[in-house]
């Protein structure tokens, strides 16, 4: 891990209000890895995933991607610049057809792409091939999850986002889901940072993780370290979601 990080988050402090819910956060993500964030709900996981993308802001510290510092850029440059999410509660276009919701990812820039890159998504979750017509507010959890991952990543991602990919699913669509994000990291080398409150999942899958607790880095280490750390497994991962 040499070289300058692809998403370099220093001394962030971001406010709702007068109420700080990060308070200095410092988090590298280099190329070509999966990193993931873990914590208990409310910790500010995803306060730093929408930090990250311009709204709310930070009021204290600095976002760099890619060389370049974007703690102030408005929220539609900082997607033009090739970072996408898949928020917190998937946030698909539930009145438009699989299809549409996979057009208003890849956005104008990309549209000479779409037919091959419609192709990728479909080879990835053939469930939404054959959903394709199928409106997204009628799809099931999973595949809404599988809509929402495939709609960022028609953006041609430089810096996946994924906010709690795993929230309300059943352990093997979970499995399912997470073994297409390492397909996608392994094959296309695609950089991943992965807010999750299901911790066991989160670890096996990461190369590295930061454990925060309100709004604060508490801990940090390779996937398995953590995954073996007593204090990590005694308040995430034993008697928690596996
Ligand atoms: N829009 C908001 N307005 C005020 N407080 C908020 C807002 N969103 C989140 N918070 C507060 O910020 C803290 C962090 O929340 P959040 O980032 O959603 O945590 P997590 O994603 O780890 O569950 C919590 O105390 C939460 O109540
Ligand atoms: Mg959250």
């Amino acid at each position: 891990m040499t070289g300058q990080p692809l998403l370099n988050v220093q001394g962030v402090e971001t406010y709702y209000g007068n109420i700080r819910a990060l308070a200095g956060i410092d988090v590298e993500v280099h190329r070509g890895e999966i990193v993931s964030l873990i914590g208990a709900n409310g910790a500010g996981k995803s306060t730093l995933m929408m930090t990250i993308c311009g709204s709310p802001q930070a009021r204290a510290g600095s976002v760099i991607f890619d060389g370049q510092n974007i703690t102030r850029l408005p929220t539609h440059e900082i997607a033009r610049l090739r970072i996408a999410q898949s928020p917190e509660g998937r946030r698909i276009f539930p009145r438009m057809t699989v299809m549409e919701n996979l057009q208003m990812g890849a956005g104008l820039d990309n549209l000479k792409y779409f037919k091959e890159d419609v192709e990728k998504v479909f080879a990835m979750f053939p469930r939404l091939k054959e959903r394709q017509g199928q409106r997204g507010g009628t799809l099931s959890g999973g595949e809404q999850q599988m809509l929402s991952i495939g709609r960022a990543l028609m953006a041609r991602p430089k810096l996946l986002l994924l906010d709690e990919p795993s929230l309300g699913l059943a352990p093997l669509i979970v499995k399912g889901i997470f073994e297409a994000i390492k397909k996608l990291n392994k094959e296309e080398g695609l950089t991943v940072f992965l807010v999750e409150q299901n911790a066991f999942a989160a670890l096996r899958l990461s190369d590295r993780a930061y454990v925060m607790v309100n709004g604060k880095v508490t801990m940090s280490g390779s996937g398995a370290e953590l995954l073996a750390n007593p204090e990590v497994r005694a308040a995430y991962l034993e008697g928690g979601r596996h």
